[in-house]
């Protein structure tokens, strides 16, 4: 007994009472972290699980040899968007549309299911790119993780329905320490502002930068995040 970590610990004695109450919460906040790092893993994952960078093009990209480079068609946001919605969402149209659906009909499917479709055609990702920890983690992100863009974006006019003046809030006081209030303020990175892209700010606000120390909102409520993206579209894109 004296060797269980702490909070399987907690999971146990809860059992032990019969409390499932008690058990519940302690696995919903280990699946947050999990699902938040299926977010940055859906994003690129090789920034966070540091496997080696592609070097050719995904067998189902249609863009053989693209303007974006090969490592980025292997990205599940190349394919699926950033809003989950594939040939539906944002992708829709423009140099990213691949006219490939969207994993939002996977939401709620059980996670191993989705991970064994990450490993088969067309997807083929290995062990060497994705471990089982991987899958299973963006499976999760895949089942319990997506987020509802099109209530909380006005996708036409590329904006977020969010309070800009609490967005400002929360951004100098969570956000700025790294950013700058400018959001110009990491070293060798383009200023926040120049990203201009609802869709794939909410993702990164709410999952986190793959590979880097900044925090995921996940936790939090949504509208949070949409309050941060509504201000970071004010800030000086140069
Ligand atoms: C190069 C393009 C491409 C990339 C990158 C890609 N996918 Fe897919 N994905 C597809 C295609 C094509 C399908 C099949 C779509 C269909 O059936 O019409 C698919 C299907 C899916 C489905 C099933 C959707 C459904 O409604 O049944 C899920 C879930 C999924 N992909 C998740 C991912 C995840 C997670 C990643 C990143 C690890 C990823 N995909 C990367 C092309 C891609
Ligand atoms: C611990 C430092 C840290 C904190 C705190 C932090 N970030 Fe970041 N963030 C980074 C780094 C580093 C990057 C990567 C910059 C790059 O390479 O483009 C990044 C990237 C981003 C990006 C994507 C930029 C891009 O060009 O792709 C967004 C959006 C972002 N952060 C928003 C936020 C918001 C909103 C908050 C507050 C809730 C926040 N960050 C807090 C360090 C931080």
């Amino acid at each position: 007994m004296i060797s269980i970590p702490f909070r399987r610990g907690l999971v146990v004695a809860a059992l032990l009472l019969g409390a499932q109450a008690i058990a519940v919460p302690v696995s919903a906040q280990e699946d947050a972290a999990a699902i938040a790092r299926g977010g940055r893993l859906y994003d690129r994952f090789w920034g966070e699980n540091k496997a080696a960078k592609p070097t050719t093009d995904h067998q189902a990209y249609p863009h053989k040899g693209g303007q974006y480079g090969k490592d980025v068609s292997w990205r599940c946001k190349e394919c699926h968007g950033w809003d989950y919605l594939g040939k539906d969402g944002a992708y829709s149209s423009g140099g990213h549309a691949t006219g490939i659906k969207g994993i939002n009909g996977a939401a709620g499917r059980d996670p191993a299911a989705i991970a064994a479709l990450l490993r088969a055609a067309p997807h083929g990702y290995t062990e060497a790119q994705l471990s089982a920890r991987d899958v299973s983690d963006l499976a999760l992100f895949v089942s319990k993780g997506q987020v509802d863009m099109m209530k909380f974006l006005d996708y036409p006019a590329k904006k977020a329905r969010g309070d800009v003046a609490k967005g400002k809030t929360y951004f100098t006081t969570l956000c700025a320490g790294c950013h700058g209030d400018d959001g110009k303020k990491v070293q060798g990175a383009p200023p926040l502002g120049s990203i201009q892209n609802p869709q794939e700010m909410l993702h990164k606000v709410i999952n986190g930068q793959p590979g880097e120390a900044m925090p995921s909102l996940r936790a939090l409520d949504t509208q949070i995040s949409v309050d941060l993206v509504a201000f970071m579209l004010t800030l000086p894109q140069r």
